[in-house]
């Protein structure tokens, strides 16, 4: 266990996973979900530094008078993988809903590569990010290939063969049978819609992933076979993930960081080997007991 995938990605380059770009493929790259270079979007003119994929700067929304998330103040390097986990209505879906703009903090700022989301235009910056939305919704009246491929269609405007070749590729990838490309969302089974979810979010390219208890309604077996699938797309892509989980197992294989959340404070966020070493509060203590000799196996 360790924080090896932690990383900044600066330069390089990772494989176009057999779909190779097309002259029109916008700046961020191909809309196949599999990025064409490594570069740091927010580069320095020197070409050294990165600004983090996702920075909370003292950011707290309340909703009444209840505080949803408080104070919260960290950062989130380009290509990670972090897991966030907490009691039910601690904070987590409303600290996921603030990176895409789709809640906005009553204080400080929640900045996507390097920008404010109060000073961009939350469509562009939706193209970015990708969310997995807790509960999966799928736009009702599309079917299953419409909906994953709703957001290359708008990228690969006069490039149907590429759009095409994501959606499979992804339902592929996602573990989704072929046949159930013409159903629509009402027709498929919870695990089944969950990963149409996965799917789109993917397909349509993003930098950041956001998913929100992507794997909770899927059996065990297919859950491993996910868990799987998305670290080697992390690993592949280099793309920086924002994973919310109740399974305090999943968040420890899966994250090279682990932010815990406690009644919408951030009160642990660091690698799974000091969250097993060093329990910031109580409430991580009782999180992770039993789990420390588990792990120093
Ligand atoms: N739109 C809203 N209006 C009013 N209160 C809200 C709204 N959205 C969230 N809340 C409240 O804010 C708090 C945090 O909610 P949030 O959905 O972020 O929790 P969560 O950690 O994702 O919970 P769960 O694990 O159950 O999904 C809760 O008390 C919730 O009731
Ligand atoms: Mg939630």
């Amino acid at each position: 266990m360790g924080t090896a995938s932690a990383h900044t990605r600066c330069s390089g380059s990772f494989d176009s996973d057999g779909l190779a770009a097309s002259a029109q493929d916008d700046k961020r790259g191909a809309a196949d979900g599999v990025r064409d270079d490594g570069r740091c979007r927010t580069a320095s003119a020197q070409g050294d530094t990165c600004a983090p994929a996702v920075a909370f700067e003292h950011v707290t929304k309340r909703f009444g008078d209840a505080v949803a998330v408080n104070d919260v103040d960290l950062n989130i390097e380009e290509g990670a993988f972090v897991t966030i986990i907490g009691s039910s209505g601690c904070g987590k879906t409303t600290l996921l809903k603030m990176v895409n703009a789709l809640v906005m903090p009553d204080e400080g700022e929640v900045l996507v590569h390097g920008q404010a989301t109060s000073s961009v235009d939350p469509i562009e910056l939706r193209r970015t990010v990708g969310y997995a939305i807790q509960g999966s919704v799928l736009f009702p009246h599309l079917s299953v290939e419409q909906n994953i491929a709703y957001v290359p269609t708008l990228l690969n405007k006069r490039d149907r063969r590429r759009t095409e070749a994501a959606v499979t590729k992804w339902m592929d990838i996602i573990g989704l049978p072929r046949d159930i490309m013409d159903r629509y969302p009402a027709e498929l089974s919870g695990g089944q819609a969950q990963r149409v979810g996965i799917a789109r979010a993917l397909a349509a390219s993003p930098d950041i992933l956001l998913a929100d208890e992507p794997f909770s309604a899927v059996d065990a077996i297919t859950r491993g076979s996910l868990q799987d699938e998305i670290k080697r797309i992390h690993r592949q892509t280099g793309i920086t993930v924002l994973f919310v989980t109740h399974d305090i197992d999943e968040a420890l294989d899966l994250g090279d960081k682990v932010l815990v959340m406690e009644a919408g404070r951030a009160v642990q966020f660091a690698p799974p080997c000091e969250i097993l070493r060093s329990p910031a509060t109580e409430f991580v203590d009782r999180l992770v007991t039993r789990k420390q000799s588990v792990y120093a196996r």
